[in-house]
């Protein structure tokens, strides 16, 4: 959607420094987008664990935006598709993620309305009843800033660091992205149920390695928060689904009771 461009500059006092720059051409809503991630990012620049930005670029049409950031390494595809990689990912991302929520539990008071996003798309699983049942069982997550994409395709390096790109901000405020950590932590899951060896390699879903998946849950201080992160993921697979290529949409409308009855049974450890 975006593109990409790098180059060599030396400003900022890094000699040599490398920017890699995001811009947006000239749609408006990844415009919009663009200037939302990068208030975003220069907000956690203080953070290890997520790509420096330098600054904002403007360009004469008031639709074209960009930004500069920090150059990063991006992991090869036939290593980020590895479950094995993601050991290593999912323990040192989600202490990022961990303070991007203490730092957010701070901010907004604002309850987000949840039930849009689960009425989208048609069939599959019932997202809506589970979400009741879980708000009922566990009472409401509490809403903190997210990072919103936090998958292995965001994930590059800085040296050895594991680095997140590419937030997703809650801009929209129309309910389609609440902001609790049950977000992130569903992305985390689609990570670890395969999703990117699902869709680059034709994989059917695996179910989440034990040990990934209690560094997870030894996260969750309350019990919704778990419950949600399942719910999560199995609502981020199927809000992707128009999103695939024909032929790999009949495919995970296949999947999504599998994936369905793992996250269900995951829920409950
Ligand atoms: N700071 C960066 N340095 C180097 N490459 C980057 C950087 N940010 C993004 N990329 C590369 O560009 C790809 C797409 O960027 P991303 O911001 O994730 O946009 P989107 O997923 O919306 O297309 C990334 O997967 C990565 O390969
Ligand atoms: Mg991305």
């Amino acid at each position: 959607m975006t593109s990409i461009a790098t180059f060599n500059a030396p400003p900022y006092g890094r000699s040599g420094a490398s920017l890699a720059v995001v811009k947006s051409g000239t749609d408006e809503k990844i415009t919009r987008r663009l200037r939302a991630q990068y208030r975003w990012l220069k907000r956690f620049s203080h953070n290890e664990g997520i790509v420096g930005v330098y600054r904002e670029v403007t360009y004469p049409s008031p639709h074209e935006y960009g930004y500069e950031m920090e150059l990063l390494t991006p992991i090869p595809m036939h290593k980020r598709s590895l479950l094995s990689d993601l050991e290593p990912y999912v323990s040192e991302v989600l202490p990022t993620l961990h303070a991007v929520w203490q730092c957010g539990n701070l901010g907004t008071s604002r309850m987000c309305e949840w039930h849009p996003i689960c009425e989208w798309p048609e069939g599959g699983p019932d997202l809506h009843g589970w979400w009741y049942q879980i708000v009922r069982d566990y009472g409401r997550p509490d809403e903190c800033e997210t990072h919103g994409d936090p998958t292995m395709e965001n994930v590059l390096l800085r040296g050895k660091r594991r680095v997140l790109v590419d937030p997703l901000p809650d801009v929209t405020s129309d309910g389609r992205a609440p902001s609790c950590r049950a977000l992130d932590m569903g992305k985390v899951l689609q990570s670890l149920i395969g999703y990117e060896r699902i869709r680059w390699m034709g994989d059917e879903p695996t179910y989440p390695d034990a040990v990934l998946v209690h560094k997870l849950r030894e996260r969750c201080t309350r019990d919704c928060d778990w419950h949600l992160a399942c719910w999560a993921c199995l609502f981020h697979v199927r809000r992707l689904i128009p999103y695939q290529e024909h032929m790999m949409q009949f495919a995970w409308l296949k999947w999504l009771p599998r994936i369905e009855e793992m996250m269900r049974e995951l829920a409950q450890l």
